[in-house]
């Protein structure tokens, strides 16, 4: 439960902390002029009765829900709710662990990314992911943003797109001096910095993001919140985080997930309620939902 609470979020107010909910009205966005109520304008992903299965066990069940263009959509829920399994689906990175399979139907603009004649290379090009441990190469700062480009054939001027792609990221003034030098001679938020650049070089339009900042300290999570919520002009991008705080800050719309025991006691990941960010967490319509963004449940 404590990983729920953040130490340097504001205390609750008196009125919210007679209903137990966290206070999240001091650090919830602002609206970008989204729509409050469930429509999504622009649709880029489109789950119709998602499943996602590790050979016969069913880990998540049934997810109908659209991504939006340009929005953070924040997955929250309790541990082993299906929140990676179902991001990982997003881009076929299921497709690597044996066993997986998706079921049901996952468009992406509305192409199923799982038809035959799909590359899963381009997908995962088009659809990048930021894991929790950033996951450098062990190559030069330089080559580790160039490396996608140049696997790619992608025909740029490579310094001008290593200067562009770091700045993006928010690292280029940290490191415009120290390009030879080694990935892994940057701290870590410097690294999920670095591995955002390189994300980004191969021009995709959607950045998953696995808790990209549970392996930080406060300071690096506020530049990498600071650098989503910039970096949203122009992606879209869907982030899983166990910091309900951070979802307030950052996303446009929740999810919120939970695992359901079945009758032979199996647990199978469920969406529970999904909405705009301010909705789920100052009115959220299921108790489920309730239940955890107040902490009693989780
Ligand atoms: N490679 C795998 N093979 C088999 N089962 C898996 C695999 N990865 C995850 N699972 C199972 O699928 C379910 C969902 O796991 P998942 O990692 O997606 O949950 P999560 O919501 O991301 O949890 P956490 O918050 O702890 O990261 C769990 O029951 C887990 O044990
Ligand atoms: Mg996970």
């Amino acid at each position: 439960m404590s990983e729920l609470h953040d130490p340097n979020a504001p205390q609750a107010t008196s009125d919210l902390a007679n209903t137990g909910r966290m206070d999240v009205s001091a650090v919830l966005g602002d609206d970008r002029g989204l729509p409050l109520d469930d429509s999504v304008p622009q649709v880029v992903f489109d789950l119709n009765n998602v499943q996602v299965f590790y050979g016969d066990f069913q880990a998540v069940r049934d997810v109908t829900m659209q991504i939006g263009r340009n929005e953070i959509t924040a997955f929250i829920g309790p541990s082993g709710c299906g929140k990676s399994t179902l991001l990982r689906s997003f881009n076929r990175m299921n497709d690597l662990i044996p066993g997986a399979r998706v079921e049901g139907l996952l468009a992406y603009h509305g192409f199923n990314i799982y038809a035959p004649d799909v590359d899963p290379i381009e997908v995962r090009r088009r659809i990048g992911m930021v894991f929790q441990k950033p996951n450098v190469f062990p190559k030069s700062i330089y080559e580790n943003v160039a490396y996608g480009p140049k696997v790619n054939g992608m025909k740029v001027n490579m310094d001008d797109l290593v200067e562009e792609c770091l700045t993006r990221a928010a690292l280029w003034d940290e490191v415009k001096d120290d390009l030879k030098k080694s990935a892994y001679a940057l701290s870590g938020g410097q690294q999920q910095r670095l591995v955002i650049a390189r994300c980004i070089a191969v021009k995709p339009e959607v950045i998953l993001m696995d808790e990209p900042c549970a392996s930080l300290d406060p300071i690096a999570t506020a530049k990498i919140e600071d650098l989503m919520k910039e970096l949203a002009a122009d992606y879209t991008i869907v982030i899983v985080t166990h910091n309900m705080q951070q979802a307030a800050r950052v996303s446009d719309r929740t999810a919120f997930f939970t695992a359901d025991v079945d009758d032979e006691g199996v647990r199978h990941g469920r969406l529970v309620e999904y909405g705009p960010t301010r909705r789920i967490f100052t009115s959220p319509k299921d108790p489920r939902t309730e239940d955890y963004i107040s902490g009693r449940f989780g």
